[in-house]
């Protein structure tokens, strides 16, 4: 059976029994993502912490862990679109939010008054990637997008100018279509998004047949995209 990991009565139903267990986290460890959110963060705006939501929290531990590691410089927010299923143990560290990455209601509703400063998602966007298309009566948008597009242009508009977005993905090109290309000339916009970094977290070995010798395959791994909001 193939799983629409776009779902949200499927993420329901899966986080409800992750929460039970304890958790799972998704492509890498926390310990693995931090030091490259350390170095994506910002310039921060006078004294005040800078705002940091994490989308898509799941069951991760991530947007605690950043949180204890950058300590009073960020204020971190979890939120899922299925955050009911959560259970609430994050409540005396960071606080946790329902909000729908498709939704700009949903994001309008939580915002800080300056827009965020930071975002950062592990794999939600991927999930999100695999949904269908939107048809443009459903965005601001004139024209039917890919579900990636709409998360880009919804992202933008509640983050700062200035502000970055760091995803962690198990795709090598989850964002090219970010890049002005002369073959999609129906996709000439960045959605208010400049590609900055985009960091190997792990690179997944292959053998050869031939000899054994061990190559790095460079497609094959998982990424951390750095965004600019422009
Ligand atoms: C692959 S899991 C990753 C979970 C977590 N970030 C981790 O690394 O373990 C994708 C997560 O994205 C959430 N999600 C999917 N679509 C969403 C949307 N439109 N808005 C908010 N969250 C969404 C799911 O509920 C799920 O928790």
């Amino acid at each position: 059976m193939t799983v629409d990991y776009s779902s949200k009565v499927y993420w329901e139903d899966r986080l409800s029994r992750e929460s039970a267990a304890d958790g799972f986290e998704w492509l890498v460890p926390s310990d693995v993502l931090i030091p490259v959110v350390h170095a994506a963060l910002p310039d921060a705006r006078g004294t005040r912490p800078l705002n940091l939501l994490h989308f898509g929290c799941g069951t991760s531990s991530l947007g605690i862990d950043v949180q204890h590691h950058l300590g009073g410089g960020v204020r971190v927010v979890d939120s899922d679109y299925a955050s009911s299923a959560l259970r609430d143990t994050q409540l005396d560290q960071v606080p946790l939010m329902e909000m729908d990455m498709l939704s700009l209601p949903s994001l309008l509703k939580h915002m800080p008054p300056d827009g965020w400063d930071v975002l950062l998602d592990k794999s939600t966007a991927d999930a999100i990637s695999c949904g269908p298309a939107i048809p443009a009566t459903d965005t601001a948008l004139d024209r039917r997008v890919d579900a990636i597009e709409h998360l880009c242009h919804n992202a933008a508009r509640v983050t700062r100018v200035g502000g970055r977005w760091i995803c962690a993905s198990y795709s090598s090109s989850r964002f090219d279509f970010l890049r002005s290309s002369p073959e999609r000339p129906d996709r000439p916009t960045t959605y208010g998004w400049r590609i900055i970094d985009k960091v190997a977290l792990v690179r997944h070995a292959t053998k050869t047949s031939a000899d054994q010798q061990v190559v790095y395959h460079p497609e094959t791994g998982i990424w951390a995209w750095v965004l600019e909001r422009e």
